[in-house]
């Protein structure tokens, strides 16, 4: 039977920021194709419960909440999206969707990603002659990959399995000189370090065998540099001017702030990590494994010996700004906690995503978005002035307000331009509405 046609996806719903949240879960179904239950999970009451976490991890006492919010405006090579982002700062969700517009009207994110392969590590210790073992591993490197391939025929079946081995001989190390053996592993939609860390443990014998040596440590590296993900957009030039700055002011402004982190890494390492926020609540959402892909971004970003910018910004022959990103990417839509947390799941069904690869370039597109956001704000006005506003939300709750009482204090705050919890809550207890504080309602 053909497959019956996909239903037209729209992320552009305006107005969005206004509906409350039933009217946005409505919305949400209608742009991404889904049933509003389809999207249940995204109520509290619905997502992950304290039975499902005690399986999860160990000595569980409770539940650790974040907002989870959407990006709108996303376009993925042709494809509309509506992104699920999980995370605590505020900004960072209003950002990535405006960014996302103006890309948008430039044809939106144009991403790829490479095959999902990954590195398992083993450290062969003790080993009597290093050229000759490493030539050994060589010589059986067919013997070797077949052996591989036997340990997880489900994977194989899937089209994923080892496919190369690499040799490096460590000349000096705290502990004299060592061999490693890298193990390439397809793994296809899953993030992989299970399979991984079971091919290795499973080779290690073999692997003493021909080089005599101790294998001590056999475990995947976070530095997936075979599995990368790239995005690309192009903002025009008309889209880049506002208030009192010309177009080409902004799109200078912002090839000069992504140059200073080009060249200094402490200046990367901000700049990197507001790349991180827009794809680390992607990946939180989505039930994947962050640290993991943080600590690939991280030494991605040093691998040229010195820490530099994960993104690029330029101009095109017409002037357009034209960005760039690429990090390892290692994500997964199978397996681990996007199996199990309902939340995932259900952020995982609105991206409609299809394949691993498909996430990977979803996220990267939101990281190159996040990082325009960041730039353009510091190229111009400033960060804090865009910021003030949802900063002054989340001290107005912090103060005790509750309901409408937040938007009102929160305006208020940003007319005196004094966004503390100390003046939140002299306003309030002003107001009379019952002096809460700070500590109290912590304990409430
Ligand atoms: C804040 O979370 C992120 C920024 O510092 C990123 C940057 O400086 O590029 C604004």
């Amino acid at each position: 039977m053909p497959k019956p046609p996909e239903p037209e996806k729209n992320s552009r719903i305006p107005g969005f920021y206004n509906l409350n949240r039933s009217d946005r879960l409505v919305e949400l179904a209608k742009g991404a194709g889904l049933t509003e239950a389809d999207l249940a999970a995204f109520d509290p009451e619905l997502g992950l419960s304290v039975d499902q976490a005690d399986h999860m991890i160990e000595n569980v006492v409770g539940l650790h909440a974040l907002p989870l919010g959407i990006a709108l405006n996303y376009q993925v090579n042709g494809r509309d999206v509506l992104v699920p982002m999980a995370i605590e700062e505020p900004s960072v969700v209003a950002g990535a969707s405006f960014m996302a517009r103006l890309a948008r009207a430039g044809g939106g994110f144009q991403a790829e990603a490479t095959a999902p392969e990954m590195i398992g590590q083993m450290q062969v210790l003790d080993v009597p002659d290093l050229p000759a073992a490493r030539q050994a591993l060589l010589d059986q490197r067919t013997g070797l990959l077949e052996e591989a391939a036997g340990i997880d025929p489900v994977l194989q079946r899937l089209g994923g399995g080892p496919r190369d081995l690499e040799v490096r001989l460590i000349e000096q190390s705290p502990v004299g000189p060592f061999l490693v053996l890298h193990l390439i592993y397809d793994v296809r939609d899953a993030m992989g370090a299970n399979a991984v860390n079971t091919a290795v443990e499973k080779l290690a014998p073999r692997v003493e065998d021909l080089t005599g040596g101790r294998v001590h440590l056999r475990i995947l590296s976070n530095l997936a540099d075979r599995r990368l993900a790239r995005a690309r957009c192009t903002i025009p030039l008309d889209q880049l001017g506002f208030g009192d700055y010309s177009p080409e002011e902004v799109r200078d402004g912002i090839i000069a702030a992504w140059a200073f982190a080009a060249v200094d890494p402490y200046r990367a390492a901000t700049h990197n990590k507001g790349i991180m926020n827009g794809v680390d609540a992607v990946v939180i959402a989505t039930g994947n494994d962050w640290r993991a892909v943080e600590a690939g971004a991280h030494a991605y970003a040093a691998r040229g010996g010195s820490y530099t910018s994960l993104s690029t910004w330029g101009k095109d022959a017409a002037g357009n700004l034209v960005g760039e990103l690429e990090l390892p990417m290692a994500v997964g839509i199978v397996g681990g906690a996007t199996r199990v947390h309902p939340t995932a799941q259900a952020a995982l069904k609105l991206l409609g995503v299809q394949t691993a690869s498909q996430l990977a370039e979803i996220i990267t597109a939101v990281g190159l978005a996040q990082n325009l956001a960041a730039l353009r704000a510091l190229a111009t006005e400033g960060i804090q002035r865009g910021h003030m506003g949802l900063h002054a939300r989340q001290v107005a709750a912090a103060a005790g307000a509750r309901g409408e009482q937040i938007e009102r204090l929160a305006r208020q705050l940003v007319q005196e331009k004094t966004v503390r919890i100390d003046r939140a809550e002299e306003i309030l207890n002003a107001w009379g509405s019952g002096t809460i504080s700070t500590q109290e309602n912590k304990i409430s």
